[in-house]
């Protein structure tokens, strides 16, 4: 029987009078790849935004796995397994890919300040593991050539790419991905869907991504969200959505191009 590890019921998020997310509400099966997508200004990052703590909720609930989380401290959700990668890549730039991923991997180290300081045992072993976590998840995500290299010479895809590693060092059971193939071409998006089921299979985890490139959303999701102007307008399989005659009305309605 599946479990929906994410559940999201009436959720409303209002920025004065613009309803951004009004009444959505929608679940994530644990174990699964589902995909949230819409016209620009859909709403969707602040359904992320919502989900994360890094907005308080007009009204309505997120519970993930089976605790409701709306409102609590960002901290404390990512604590509790809910780790994200934003549109707009956050990298500390000007340090290494490994320490990239080293300061992530400091979220969940053991020691205490004092600890630290004298450098006592502690201190040193924990800091092995955690490098040697570092490591493996570069390895892991095809990084590891470029450990030395400063996170702002990285090519863009691998700078994307980067963002997942370090949110994935969180060691997180649902992964929010906002836009992971902005910017790639249609080989590095292909790479990335790849990426995207092994990081699934790999850490035995759920993934909900917002997308605008088709390819990718109808590639690796079974089940799809599809928003407009904050509401819901559609949720189904990738072949239920796409001959959905709401859903192409709202995307022909929109700039939309290559984008949903
Ligand atoms: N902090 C904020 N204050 C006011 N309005 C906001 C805020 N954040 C988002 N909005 C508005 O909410 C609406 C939804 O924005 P959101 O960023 O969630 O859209 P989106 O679906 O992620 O769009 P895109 O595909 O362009 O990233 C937009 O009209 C946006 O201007
Ligand atoms: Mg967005």
């Amino acid at each position: 029987m599946s479990v929906d590890i994410l559940e999201i019921k009436g959720l409303t998020k209002r920025f004065g009078g613009l309803a951004a997310v009004n009444d959505v509400s929608f679940s994530v099966r644990e174990g699964g790849i589902s995909g949230l997508i819409g016209p620009n200004g859909a709403g969707k990052t602040t359904i992320f935004n919502l989900i994360t703590g890094v907005y308080k909720v007009t009204s309505g609930e997120v519970a993930f796995a089976g605790k409701r989380i709306e409102n609590l401290e960002p901290y404390k959700i990512a604590d509790l397994g809910v780790t994200r990668t934003f549109q707009n890549i956050r990298l500390f730039k000007n340090l290494s890919v490994f320490d990239n991923v080293l300061t992530a991997c400091h979220m969940s180290a053991k020691y205490t300040i004092p600890e630290a300081i004298l450098r006592l045992p502690r201190f040193r072993r924990e800091e092995k593991l955690l490098a040697d976590k570092a490591r493996g998840l570069l390895e892991i995500m095809g990084l590891a050539d470029r450990m030395d290299v400063q996170a702002n010479n990285l090519p863009y895809g691998l700078q994307r790419r980067l963002e997942i590693v370090r949110a994935l060092a969180l060691d997180p059971k649902l992964l929010l991905l906002d836009e992971p193939a902005a910017g790639m071409n249609p080989d590095e998006t292909e790479q990335l869907m790849r990426l995207i089921m092994d990081i699934r299979d790999r850490f035995t985890l759920s993934v909900l991504v917002i997308e605008h490139h088709m390819d990718l959303v109808m590639g690796i999701c079974e089940h799809i969200v599809v928003l407009n102007f904050g509401q819901k307008l559609a949720e189904g399989t990738p072949d239920e959505v796409s001959v959905d005659p709401k859903v192409m009305e709202a995307y022909l309605g929109s700039s939309g191009g290559t984008a949903c």
